[in-house]
């Protein structure tokens, strides 16, 4: 019998019209979503995206990726941005092609589960704002999660995508938990529930061309909707999964355009079409034309975002992550929070911690967010845990997932560790089976009280239901009530090219000493830290009548030697002796933009330090509040994470440094008890 999977080649004659394949591999394309993101920090402009839309409508690809929980939160807080916009403006180019986003179940484009009335409206308003498919995927695999969100898709007549997040705990497909048998299960799971397509999504590019082939083999035996498989680059293994993937009879996969392919991002379109062409498979796509789309991206884009690249290492591949099966974003973000505490000779006491932290949170996928809350809270362990105790300083997500609010976990989390992680838990000590939005209120009616008139329709009333801070924030900016900061402005081409020459003559020695008469910095003037070679350059670029003058450039100072680590009090110590004051503050990174710290209270008093760098959520309590040692006085988000900072003794809060908002480096004292 033959495969009818095999791909065969056909006759072709060179100088006839290409023939059209009899299956053709489809094509999602991510450059403008998950490209942007692994490789140039998610920065990716809409104005930007523009230049080469119409070009890429032409190319007859399955779908453009375009959106997801990392643009949408990137483009409000950095890139003053309406995320709703940059849909609405690239359906009015995108005109032959499905536009696509990777939307992270009952989570939306949040680290947390919403209430249902807010996830409804979330879906609604994304399909008006121009959307036809939701890429849908729940960190533990619980489509409990999908439970809300789907009937709404189909209602509006969107394509339901459901993923399946593919994770493994040995080095390959068979044994363990992740085996062919969970991942046959779950696309069942998501055939019952109506998915129009099914994804494979592995982010960490764990998948191996040979299991690739098994997998996708069983699951078009099993499952009746076509299947989509997302694999990055990473380990390096991905071309290859992808043409076992091929033989095997994928139906769909992902890859970028070349400037946006490769490293931890996805594979590159073109050596597919080439691979391809004159099979069964043949995409049928214009190499050509994708060359004139390549072309533009380098000339006029990505020389705006080039500087954003980690070029740190000469190597393409990172086989690390074959090792630790942590994704590169996780990795990434496991560096830059070891760093901000002076603490990256650490890092390989936190890889192996990793893997027992994820078995006692119950062996759960490492994507967004699971990744960030399995990865924090191992620093955590790794810097404040202590030999007689461990996790002395639980996250409230973790919190959150032993008490069962982000689904059910692969496999039981350990017993005691949940046990310590809801002592004095605000819902309660019993774990939740059901389920996680059912014991969420609804959220929408609330959201609408806080913002007010400044919500103007109810997108703006969705980004701060979603980011309260950060979206009241964007708002403000949107609406005129607050300056944009320039921090968030766009760069020109113009600004790139001045930058580049100014540093060509200052590593050639020719820099111009800065005159007498330099014309004073406005309050235009902005710094740009421009990296070459290793070498860092800060650059003055003041705009003076509309056009971009530099005013300088110098090479960044070393960054003077960080101050030995203080061992953080842990926050929950016996008060200290209330006479001490404050210790001083070390200088914080470079990279963190702290706000102007307060100058520390002289005098008595107990203070609550910041035991990481991040951003004030909320105090819990006023100046003048009564408090016992324990009582929450101030949640800090650190790496998108909340941890709760307790009272270190009982007494008066007398004073409270920062407000919601707020940057705050490592020690900056947040609050004093006396
Ligand atoms: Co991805």
């Amino acid at each position: 019998m033959t495969d009818h999977n095999e791909v065969k080649m056909v006759e072709m004659d060179y100088s006839q019209a290409r023939p059209k394949a009899k299956n053709p591999l489809k094509i999602q394309d991510l450059s403008l979503r998950d490209g942007h993101q692994s490789l140039f920090a998610t920065r990716g402009r809409t104005e930007d995206m523009i230049p080469v839309a119409e070009q890429m409508d032409e190319i007859g690809f399955w779908a453009v990726e375009v959106w997801g929980g990392a643009s949408f939160h990137t483009m409000h807080r950095y890139l003053n941005e309406d995320p709703w916009q940059r849909l609405r403006t690239l359906k009015r180019y995108f005109k032959k092609t499905p536009i696509s986003m990777l939307l992270r179940g009952q989570k939306l484009v949040g680290y947390r589960n919403y209430a249902d009335d807010l996830a409804e409206l979330f879906v609604k308003k994304t399909v008006e704002n121009g959307l036809d498919i939701f890429r849908t995927f729940d960190a533990l695999n619980d489509y409990r999660n999908f439970e809300t969100v789907v009937p709404v898709m189909k209602e509006c007549g969107a394509h339901f995508q459901g993923c399946i997040c593919y994770t493994l705990t040995e080095p390959r497909l068979g044994k363990g938990i992740y085996n062919l048998d969970y991942y046959v299960k779950k696309a069942k799971a998501l055939e019952d529930m109506g998915a129009d397509s099914i994804c494979i999504k592995d982010v960490a590019g764990l998948m191996a061309p040979y299991d690739a082939f098994e997998l996708v083999k069983a699951l078009k035996a099993e499952v009746k909707p076509p299947i989509h498989l997302h694999s990055h680059f990473t380990s390096g293994m991905s071309p290859m999964t992808h043409l076992k993937a091929v033989e095997a009879g994928i139906d769909i996969i992902d890859t970028c355009m070349t400037p946006y392919a490769y490293r931890t991002s996805h594979a590159a379109l073109e050596p597919f079409v080439m691979s391809l062409l004159g099979t069964n498979r043949d995409t049928g796509f214009d190499i050509n034309a994708l060359t004139r789309i390549n072309e533009t991206l380098e000339k006029e884009v990505i020389p705006k975002y080039k500087h954003l690249l980690d070029d740190s290492r000469v190597s393409l591949i990172d086989i690390d992550v074959l090792l630790n099966q942590a994704p590169d974003f996780m990795r990434a973000n496991l560096i830059k929070q070891l760093r901000e505490m002076d603490a990256l000779d650490k890092i390989d006491e936190v890889y192996k911690e990793l893997p027992r932290v994820r078995k006692e949170l119950g062996q759960i996928p490492l994507v967004t967010p699971t990744s960030r809350i399995v990865g924090t809270q191992t620093v955590n362990n790794v810097l404040f845990d202590t030999k007689e105790e461990r996790y002395k300083m639980i996250t409230a997500q973790v919190k959150d997932l032993c008490y069962g609010l982000y689904g059910k976990t692969a496999v039981p989390i350990d017993a005691q560790l949940q046990k310590k992680a809801l002592k004095d838990y605000e819902r309660g000590d019993d774990p939740i089976t059901c389920r996680p939005a059912e014991v969420l209120t609804p959220e929408l009616e609330k959201a609408r009280e806080e913002i007010g008139d400044l919500a103007v329709d109810e997108e703006d009333l969705i980004l701060c239901a979603l980011f309260p801070v950060t979206g009241k924030k964007y708002l403000m900016q949107k609406y005129g009530k607050e300056q944009v900061p320039d921090a968030v402005k766009p760069i020109t081409l113009e600004d790139v090219k001045k930058q580049e020459d100014m540093i060509k003559k200052a590593k050639a020695g020719k820099l111009i000493e800065p005159v007498a008469d330099l014309p004073e910095k406005s309050e235009f003037a902005r710094t740009f830290n421009v990296f070459v070679d290793g070498e860092c350059f800060e650059v003055g670029v003041d705009e003076v009548g509309g056009s971009p003058v530099i005013s300088y450039a110098a090479l960044a100072a070393a960054t003077p030697a960080a101050p030995p680590v203080a061992s953080p009090a842990p926050p929950a110590a016996p008060p200290a002796a209330p006479a001490a004051a404050p210790a001083p503050k070390p200088t914080p990174p470079k990279s963190t933009a702290a706000a102007p710290k307060p100058a520390a209270a002289a005098g008595s008093g107990t203070p609550v330090l910041a035991p990481m760098p991040g951003m004030i959520v909320k105090y819990e309590k006023n100046v003048g509040d009564t408090v016992n040692a324990g009582d929450t006085v101030v949640v800090i988000e650190a790496m998108k994470m909340e941890n709760i900072l307790p009272a270190t003794a009982d007494g008066t809060i007398t004073a409270i440094n920062f407000k919601s908002g707020d940057s705050v480096a490592k020690d900056d004292v947040l609050a004093i008890i006396e």
